[in-house]
């Protein structure tokens, strides 16, 4: 059996250990060897760093999960931001068209100014309310101009049961809190890790067998779209059984708190092309929260 070489980047990010944890227990694994690029093997930023890592590993397709996620951050300093989420990611296209191997890139809804109240479909344009979306949009573009033989794959609000996230924070808050203030006016569409790295898996095996008409931009979220704090709501119910405590929930607006201007207020993702082309289905998160919470209970890592 050929064994195809994936180059994972961004390893040790929730995307990375989710396909880990697949990879333990799932099957096109064993045609694939899996490189794990984390920051400490493979500083994206680093040209010579990331030139080397991907002549010596020889993949057939590349896999980026490497982001700058500090949105906040990414306004004060423009330059890191861009270095990771904008000229790494040319690079690193450049270099999968020089290599000829597919890259799937994953992205976000905040390449989008949230005006819309319908769903946001994988054509719709990108207006970016913060120079973070800005550095990811600007990042979708350099892979569109550097390989036709890409995916790129917009997620929405990542949570599970790896690093921090909306989950482990909400699960965290509910053990140390008595109130738990959480907005409930700006929605997206919450994606358990393990549906994006499930997604990311059927892509890959996809285009290694050698699919070509699944290059392009898509969409995957949870269902339904949702406030945060409805999200909240759900993770304390799913959660009960497993804690005493039961902290108050008071839903606020973002006017309240002036850092959530730069996130969009409305970012569904239409889903309907990832479908089409690829036979991946959106799920509810509800499921995400219970798979994590197993995740988490049979680890021995429940916060308490
Ligand atoms: N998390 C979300 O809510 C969310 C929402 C929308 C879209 N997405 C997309 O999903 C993808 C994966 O997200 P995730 O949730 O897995 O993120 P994550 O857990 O924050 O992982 C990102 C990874 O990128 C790594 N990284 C940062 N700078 C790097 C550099 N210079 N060189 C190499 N690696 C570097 C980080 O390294 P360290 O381990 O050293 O920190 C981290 O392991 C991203 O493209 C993101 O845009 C996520």
């Amino acid at each position: 059996m050929q064994q195809h070489r994936i180059m994972l980047l961004g390893a040790a990010g929730q995307v990375g250990q989710a396909m880990q944890h697949l990879a333990a227990q799932d099957t096109p694994f064993p045609s694939w060897k899996l490189g794990l690029f984390s920051r400490a093997e493979c500083d994206v930023t680093n040209p010579a760093a990331l030139r080397s890592a991907m002549q010596d590993f020889k993949p057939n397709l590349v896999i980026n999960a490497a982001f700058l996620a500090r949105i906040d951050g990414a306004e004060e300093d423009h330059e890191t931001a861009d270095a990771v989420n904008f000229r790494a990611v040319a690079q690193m296209a450049a270099q999968c068209a020089a290599l000829d191997v597919p890259l799937i890139h994953l992205s976000t809804d905040y390449v989008f100014d949230g005006r819309q109240s319908t769903p946001y479909l994988p054509d719709d344009q990108m207006n970016p309310v913060s120079h973070y979306g800005q550095s990811r949009m600007m990042g979708e573009e350099s892979v569109r101009h550097e390989t036709p033989f890409h995916v790129i794959l917009r997620v929405s609000s990542v949570f599970g049961p790896f690093r921090r996230n909306l989950l482990t924070s909400t699960l965290k808050a509910i053990e140390e809190k008595d109130e738990l203030r959480v907005v409930n006016d700006i929605i997206a569409g919450p994606t358990s890790v393990l549906d994006v790295a499930s997604a990311v898996i059927m892509m890959s095996t996809a285009i290694l067998a050698g699919k070509t008409d699944g290059f392009g931009t898509f969409h995957l979220c949870g269902t339904p779209a949702c406030s945060r704090c409805t999200f909240t709501e759900a993770v304390m119910k799913a959660y009960a059984p497993h804690t005493k405590k039961q902290p108050r929930l008071t839903p606020i607006i973002s006017n309240d708190l002036p850092h959530l201007k730069l996130r969009p207020r409305y970012s569904a993702l239409e889903c309907s092309k990832i479908k089409e082309v690829y036979g991946i289905e959106q799920k509810p998160w509800q499921d995400g929260i219970n798979a994590s919470l197993t995740i988490l209970a049979n680890a021995g890592r429940m916060p308490r």
